[in-house]
């Protein structure tokens, strides 16, 4: 017997960053928005835990207990009072490279799967719980769709989405240190009395119409100038992204993933096609809101 949980990427349309925390984390206006590249987590019973990959980056991801996966399978067995005794099998489609949550989805998916599994009768905001505790983009990553996430991006309001947008999604090679980069933006807002975030209402609007060209001029990351200070190159992708017709682009969470939101799905392969030849190490096209983690 086993389950298998299919779960979705995000981009984040909007990132807006408080200042740090006393407790280091920073407070966040996070815009998620699932995009239809995924991966698939099936877990079964077995002796003891155990992660397996598949997938063209399987070689980049981490076998052992720091994988959320496992982590996932560990808090859920701890909870109900019981052994985390799983074959996880991640057969990975998201781009291994930050920005796009592929951990944080993985998690997400272990932890349904599991759930499923066992015949848990977790409710829902006990799962959720877990997620948040897991880290702060994996709430998003059960639920999918688009959401504002508050707080440190865990605390999750579920957003209207009147159209598909259509996505390419540039994937660099190696990544960047999410607490690097806003350990970065700290610095660059030493002194700064910086303001509270909140979510744009032209924004939210744009995302509730379907207006790809009003939500292309309303994208927005505070992380960006942190992500493109430790890694200049970004810069020359998000230029060639914009010159191939791409509406916008932006760096996807801290990156160093670049999402390009374009007009149609004619623009978006073109798009990708000329930023996979040579600008990065390999562009996907994707369309969102697509539905977050499900049973399949
Ligand atoms: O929650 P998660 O494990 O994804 O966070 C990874 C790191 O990113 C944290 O240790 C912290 O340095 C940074 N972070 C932050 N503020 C947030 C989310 C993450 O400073 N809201």
């Amino acid at each position: 017997m086993s389950v298998t949980v299919r779960v979705p990427a995000k981009v984040n349309v909007q990132l807006a960053v408080g200042g740090a925390r006393p407790d280091g984390f920073h407070d966040l206006a996070n815009v998620f928005l699932a995009v239809g590249l995924y991966d698939e987590v099936t877990v079964s019973p077995a002796d003891a835990l155990r992660v397996t990959c598949e997938g063209p980056d399987a070689s980049q991801v981490p076998l052992d207990r720091t994988n959320l996966a496992a982590r996932a399978a560990e808090k859920l067995a701890a909870r109900v009072g019981r052994a985390a005794d799983v074959h996880i099998h991640i057969a990975k489609d998201i781009p291994v490279a930050g920005g796009m949550a592929g951990g944080s989805a993985d998690g997400a998916g272990a932890l349904l799967a599991c759930d499923a599994l066992w015949g848990t009768g977790a409710a829902r905001s006990e799962l959720l719980d877990i997620c948040a505790e897991l880290g702060s983009d994996v709430p998003f990553s059960l639920v999918g769709g688009a959401a504002l996430g508050t707080g440190r991006g865990e605390k999750l309001r579920v957003l209207d989405v009147g159209g598909a947008f259509h996505w390419v999604f540039a994937v660099a090679d190696g990544g960047l240190s999410t607490p690097a980069v806003y350990g970065e933006f700290d610095r660059l807002n030493e002194g700064v009395d910086v303001p509270e975030p909140v979510a744009s209402r032209v924004l939210l609007d744009a995302l509730a119409k379907g207006d790809s060209v009003a939500l292309a001029a309303a994208l927005s990351n505070d992380l960006q100038a942190a992500a493109l200070s430790l890694r200049p190159s970004l810069s020359d992708v998000l230029a060639a992204g914009r010159s191939a017709g791409a509406l916008a682009g932006l760096v996807s969470g801290s990156g160093p993933t670049t999402a390009f939101l374009t007009r149609d799905a004619e623009s978006a392969a073109k798009v990708a096609d000329a930023l996979g030849s040579g600008t990065c190490r390999t562009a996907r096209v994707a369309v969102g809101p697509v539905a977050g983690a499900t049973v399949v």
